[in-house]
């Protein structure tokens, strides 16, 4: 609805301001009103523009609304109010005109105008041979949402898992897991069944260890490094062995969280191990490369250290090695060339933000974000920590990360309580799965709804409540929803309608429903998925005064009856919706 009203608009008030300014589309933004008498929408452009028309806002304001007012089709009345701002009053019968064209669009209106861009998400990006702990999740959860939201909008979503697999915890791994390989050949059993990651992690923190103590096992490391990082073929073949049995128990992760990375989305440094010395030269090339203490650095101009010294990216080592930086500026190379990618999205802890700030310089000043004849854009999307119920980063009572894989399971156990409460006659089957779409939601909700640059506080409670903005009471107003069609006896997908307006919850029910396509084109703009969140919980609360006051199943009039039926019906499709973009099921019971 938003898009054709700023179509209207922009054919109606554009003739009046063109001589004044290039780009008046700009100017006519919709703003939703915070309260009904003050209409639907409402306009400030006459604000922003009575300047360079050299008139007064209110005048400006006048001469709109006259150009606006035999709009009749749309609007019951347009108002011009001190000091120049613009209501609109939108007639029922455009109201349910577009929700109709929403309601048939099997996009949702999601779609965006323009050409489909190719764009990079980079999340999750897990070190082998470690377990995944919450800092993981946040990750793992808000880049999934990011490349849910963008292809839903019709860009071209390419995923891409920088695991963290070719630097030095790898040779520690290898250093202790060798010798237990071979001596698990010589028994002539499967390394694969035969080790787990708690395991693997377990000879990291060894190998850690004994590294701090004695500087021959550092050595040893080093020297493996070294060797797996010029081909060594069986510290490949471990090496090969160790990535695979790591993401095994990742990949069970993924699942249990409906989270879409697959294998072929993993690109991890060891992918640019070969294209490391090429970017270095790519580097030099632009006539950027410094030597400084036989290491090769780039010098940018807006880093510098405390005592005003300019602060150097390190890209090659003095002893020939490579870095992190190195690493994520061949990825870029690639993104940029092989993937033909024109947006470049990273989602890590908020820790980073300087490498990334770094990175992404080294690439603007070589030129690499210009050169491919299309401007490239390089976003990183920082996000905050996760903290215990004592405002510390959250940690098991022994002081120890939390685990990932114990986090879901608990949510689950305590999502069954919850079942178990609301709907108790389910049959066994249903509660498993309702419990495991519930606990699952609630953890992925709770990250998802903050401000991502927040931290904040775990707290299984707030996540499983069945009030407030919560998992549990979207997938719950979902299920309602679900129910009532099965009161009826009418089939869930059934097609009801046309749509007609009656009571002001009906009204306020359909225009919430038609900002679907805003909250989802703002996640795209600004890649905060809370936004979306926010949106469907106010959609929720919306229903339920709907639902309170609109009778449904017992209404009498037939027309009236189809009619609610029919935003029952949108209401669910854009409950389910808004909840697969944010990867969380939506229950048909609960
Ligand atoms: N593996 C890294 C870590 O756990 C995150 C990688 C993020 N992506 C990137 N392109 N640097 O810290």
């Amino acid at each position: 609805m938003r898009k054709a009203l700023a179509e209207l608009i922009h054919a109606r008030l554009a003739p009046l301001v063109a001589e004044f300014v290039p780009n008046p589309r700009d100017f006519f933004e919709l703003q939703t009103t915070p309260d009904p008498a003050k209409g639907d929408f409402a306009l400030n452009a006459a604000m922003k523009l009575a300047k360079p028309a050299r008139t007064r806002p209110l005048d400006l304001a006048q001469k709109m609304v006259a150009a606006l007012a035999a709009e009749t089709a749309w609007f019951t009345k347009v108002e011009a109010v001190p000091p120049g701002f613009i209501n609109l009053f939108l007639t029922d019968e455009a109201i349910t005109r577009e929700l109709g064209r929403f309601a048939e669009d099997a996009e949702m209106g999601l779609r965006r105008d323009g050409r489909p861009e190719t764009v990079v998400v980079d999340y999750s990006s897990v070190n082998i041979a470690k377990q995944m702990h919450v800092g993981h999740l946040r990750s793992t959860i808000i880049g999934d949402v990011l490349a849910r939201v963008l292809s839903a909008r019709g860009d071209r979503v390419i995923r891409q898992n920088h695991l963290g697999d070719w630097g030095l915890p790898m040779a520690m791994v290898l250093w202790k897991a060798t010798p237990l390989l071979r001596d698990l050949e010589a028994k002539g059993l499967d390394p694969a069944r035969e080790l787990s990651l708690a395991q693997l992690e377990t000879l990291y923190r060894e190998a850690t260890r004994a590294c701090e103590a004695q500087p021959e096992a550092a050595a040893a490391c080093h020297d493996i490094l070294v060797r797996l990082q010029n081909g060594d073929a069986v510290l490949l073949q471990d090496w090969r062995t160790i990535t695979r049995l790591s993401m095994r128990e990742v990949y069970r992760l993924y699942e249990e969280l409906g989270v879409l990375l697959t294998q072929e989305d993993e690109a991890g440094e060891s992918h640019y191990r070969d294209s490391l010395a090429d970017t270095v030269r790519q580097i030099r090339e632009s006539g950027h490369l410094v030597e400084s203490r036989g290491a090769q650095c780039v010098f940018l101009e807006h880093f510098k250290a405390k005592d005003g010294s300019p602060l150097p990216v390190i890209v090659q080592k003095s002893d020939g090695g490579f870095n992190y930086e190195t690493f994520d500026l061949a990825a870029i190379l690639y993104r940029i060339h092989a993937l033909k990618a024109s947006r470049l999205i990273y989602v890590t802890d908020a820790r980073q933000a300087l490498h990334f700030a770094q990175v992404f310089d080294v690439a603007h000043v070589c030129g690499w974000t210009k050169d491919p004849g299309r401007p490239v854009t390089l976003e990183h999307v920082p996000f905050g920590s996760v903290l215990g119920e004592d405002n510390k980063p959250l940690k098991t009572r022994s002081g120890e990360n939390v685990k990932l894989a114990d986090l879901l399971a608990e949510a689950v156990e305590r999502a069954r309580a919850v079942v178990e409460e609301k709907n108790p006659d389910l049959p066994e089957e249903t509660k498993r799965q309702v419990a495991r779409m519930v606990g699952i939601g609630a953890i992925k909700y709770a990250d998802l709804s903050q401000n991502r640059n927040n931290d904040y506080v775990f707290s299984f409670p707030r996540m499983l409540a069945l009030q407030g903005n919560t998992a549990p009471y979207l997938q719950y107003a979902h299920a309602r929803i679900c129910s009532i069609f099965r009161k009826a006896g009418l089939p869930a997908d059934g097609a009801f309608g046309p749509p007609r307006l009656g009571h002001p919850a009906e009204r306020a029910l359909a225009l919430k429903l038609q900002e679907l396509p805003t909250a989802v084109a703002a996640v795209a703009a600004e890649l905060r998925p809370h936004t979306l969140c926010n949106y469907l919980y106010e959609l929720a609360t919306q229903f339920t005064s709907f639902y309170d006051q609109c009778p449904v199943l017992t209404c009498e009039d037939p027309a009236r009856k189809q009619a609610r039926f029919f935003l029952c019906r949108l209401t669910q499709r854009v409950l389910a919706r808004g909840l697969d973009l944010l990867g969380i099921d939506a229950p048909r019971e609960m």
